[in-house]
């Protein structure tokens, strides 16, 4: 059974306009464990398909499903507790200002923990160990008593990684992870996140602008392009010919943006289903 299962969806944004879908007729299905990449083009509906998985937008058209079940026919109270197994980490994560970077970090538990361990840890961080050990994975644990609002755009971007480490969550959804990061603290930050969701058999999810990141870390990518998946393949079956395709007409997004990288080697993780058939539409 897949872990996220989506039926000719379509969404809109809130603010959109009637009848402008941001993802249109989208079919979906992600077994747990797998580490998937979501690229395409800006506007091609990424983030608003993320969204949609996390149960934060409702779909105008089409069924979700997520952990075998429908969360938009549960009653709020048990769509609350299915949303506390997934952790959806925006592009700009929501630092309230003043916060240390220990309590922003150990905020990602919030939806696991109980509501006294939660009010304490406001005043007193009761797992600070964990809080470090998640932001040493991207070079920020000597940063740990500081102040968010203190931190530069890639240092908060970094914590809010952070906070999706520590959330435990079976289901990672993470948004443009790398937006804000030089190429060094990029490639670190992709193979910690990559690494701990294989690690905790977690199942992830994530946006990305950089193809090459996406076929040297993921074993499957799904690209989309004006609201529509137009392929879906393990990585070893993208070629130059269907990126080019994807990103005509937006072909300066589809520059290297690491420094280095070889633009198309990749290593295939082992154990992968790699004879999913591709599908490309
Ligand atoms: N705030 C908004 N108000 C109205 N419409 C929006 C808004 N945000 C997104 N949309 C619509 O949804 C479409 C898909 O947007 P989405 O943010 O999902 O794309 P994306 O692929 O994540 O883009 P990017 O790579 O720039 O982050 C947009 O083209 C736009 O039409
Ligand atoms: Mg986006």
């Amino acid at each position: 059974m897949p872990l996220i299962e989506l039926a000719d969806v379509s969404a809109r944004h809130p603010a959109a306009r009637a009848g402008a879908l941001a993802i249109d007729g989208v079919d979906l299905e992600v077994r747990a464990g797998e580490v998937v990449a979501v690229i395409g083009p800006s506007g091609a509906g990424k983030t608003t398909l993320l969204q949609t998985i996390a149960c934060a937008l409702r779909p105008v058209q089409g069924s979700v499903q997520l952990f075998g079940s429908l969360p938009w026919k549960m009653a709020r109270a048990r769509q609350h507790r299915l949303r506390g197994r997934l952790f959806l980490a925006p592009q700009v994560p929501p630092l309230p200002p003043r916060q240390r970077v220990v309590t922003a970090v150990l905020a990602g538990r919030l939806a696991r923990q109980g509501f006294w361990t939660s009010l304490r840890s406001l005043f007193y961080p009761v797992r600070s160990d964990e809080a470090r050990s998640a932001l040493a994975r991207f070079d920020m644990d000597d940063k740990l008593f500081d102040r968010v609002d203190r931190l530069s755009g890639g240092e908060r971007q970094r914590v809010g990684l952070a906070r999706a480490l520590v959330s435990g969550a079976e289901l990672l959804l993470v948004d443009e992870p790398l937006s804000a990061l030089d190429p060094t603290r990029a490639r670190q930050a992709i193979a910690s996140i990559v690494g701990a969701a294989r690690a905790g058999g977690a199942t992830l999810v994530t946006t990305l602008h950089q193809v090459e990141v996406a076929r040297e870390n993921f074993e499957r990518i799904v690209a989309l392009r004006d609201g529509h998946v137009m392929f879906d393949a393990p990585v070893r079956q993208v070629s130059d010919a269907m990126l080019r395709e994807l990103y005509a007409d937006h072909e300066d997004e589809l520059t290297s943006t690491l420094e280095g990288a070889a633009p198309y080697a990749y290593t295939l993780p082992g154990e992968f289903d790699v004879e999913r058939p591709m599908t490309c539409r």
